[in-house]
Order: structure tokens, then C-alpha cells, then sequence
């Protein structure tokens, strides 16, 4: 055999091997006790299209995270996320960790760039992750916020102007 061939047949063999290791393995979706008061709609339906795969027990798991080594990772993330902040145990007890929401994606830390790659709903236009980042910020709180007196009403334009991603 060449080596080549050798190679070959044995990264098949390791990669059948590592399917036999148990972690990765346990895509449980725990149960959803209580979500944080959302401000609307909205913020809602776009934290569960870019960040509930990972800060909530809600999680789609797809079919590559049955696959070693990629479901390692995943489920190291999503045990790693929801241990920081889980929208699906906002209980007195569990809730916490939504006051750094607003900052990760003015940032752009949150979502992580490898989800966008392989999650397209996740990426956010311009106007979407103003109208997120004021979301979120209205409904937990945190850095910079805005959510004055004035709070829920209509966002303020302006504002956002100035605020506009110059990284
Ligand atoms: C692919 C999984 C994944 C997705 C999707 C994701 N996160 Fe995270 N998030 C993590 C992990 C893992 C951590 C913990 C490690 C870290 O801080 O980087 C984390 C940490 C956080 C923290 C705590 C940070 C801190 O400094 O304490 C916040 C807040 C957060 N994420 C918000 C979000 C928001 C908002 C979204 C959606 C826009 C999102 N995440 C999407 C995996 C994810």
C-alpha cells in the first residue's frame, strides 16, 4: 500500500473510531421554565433566529452535530452559552447574563462568525441589528442603553445615526 493510501485509511478508521466516544451525543433540549418580559415581537423573533441555537434550551441541532469532532464543538457551545445566558430559564434563580447582550453584537462578538457561515438567517442587515441591539438593551438592561423614561415608544433615529458601525 502506498503511503498515501495508508494515510487515508487511517484517518478513515480514526474518524469512525471517534464516533464510538459518547460526548457530543447528548443533544438534549432541556425545558423552557420562563423567558425574559421581551419588548416586542421582534426582538424575539430575531434572538431566536441569531442566538437561541446557543443561550436557549431551544436549540436545533443539525445534522453535522451528530458527526465527531464537529459535535464536540457544538455542544461544548451550546453547553458553554446557555451556562452564560439561557433565555429559556428566566427564572429568580436562572436568569441572568442578557445585561452584556446588547454590547456582544455592537461588538460583533455574538453571534460567532463560524455560526453565520453556516446559518445564513443569523446575519443581520444594518437596520436589523440596530433595531435588535435597542431591543435588547430595552429588555435586559446593560451598556450604553438608551431605554430611558421615554423606553418602549418609537426608536429614535437620530440616535442611531451617530451610532452607526464605523469598525
Ligand atoms: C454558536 C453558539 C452561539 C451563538 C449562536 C450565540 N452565542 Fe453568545 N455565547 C456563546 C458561547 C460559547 C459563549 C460563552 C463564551 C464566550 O463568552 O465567548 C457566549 C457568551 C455570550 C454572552 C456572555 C458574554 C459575556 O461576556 O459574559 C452573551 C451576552 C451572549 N453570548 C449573547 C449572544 C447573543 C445576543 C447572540 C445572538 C446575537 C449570541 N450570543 C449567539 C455561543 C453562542
Amino acid at each position: 500500500m502506498k503511503v498515501a493510501h495508508k494515510v487515508l485509511v487511517g484517518l478513515a478508521v480514526g474518524l469512525l473510531g471517534i464516533q464510538l466516544i459518547p460526548y457530543g451525543r447528548n443533544h438534549t433540549n432541556p425545558p423552557v421554565l420562563a423567558e425574559p418580559a421581551w419588548d416586542s415581537p421582534r426582538t424575539r423573533e430575531i434572538f431566536f433566529r441569531a442566538c437561541a441555537d446557543c443561550h436557549s434550551n431551544q436549540t436545533v441541532w443539525p445534522w453535522y452535530s451528530h458527526i465527531a469532532p464537529i459535535s464536540w464543538l457544538i455542544e461544548r457551545d451550546v453547553l458553554e452559552g446557555r451556562a452564560k445566558f439561557n433565555v429559556s430559564e428566566w427564572t429568580s434563580v436562572g436568569g441572568e447574563g442578557g445585561e452584556d447582550a446588547a454590547e456582544t453584537v455592537q461588538e460583533g462578538s455574538m453571534p460567532p462568525w463560524l455560526y453565520t457561515l453556516t446559518h445564513p438567517r443569523a446575519r443581520l442587515s444594518g437596520a436589523e441589528k440596530q433595531a435588535f441591539i435597542r431591543g435588547l438593551m430595552t429588555t435586559f438592561g446593560g451598556e450604553g442603553s438608551t431605554a430611558d423614561s421615554e423606553g418602549r415608544g418609537e426608536p429614535e433615529e437620530q440616535e442611531e445615526e451617530h451610532h452607526k458601525e464605523g469598525d
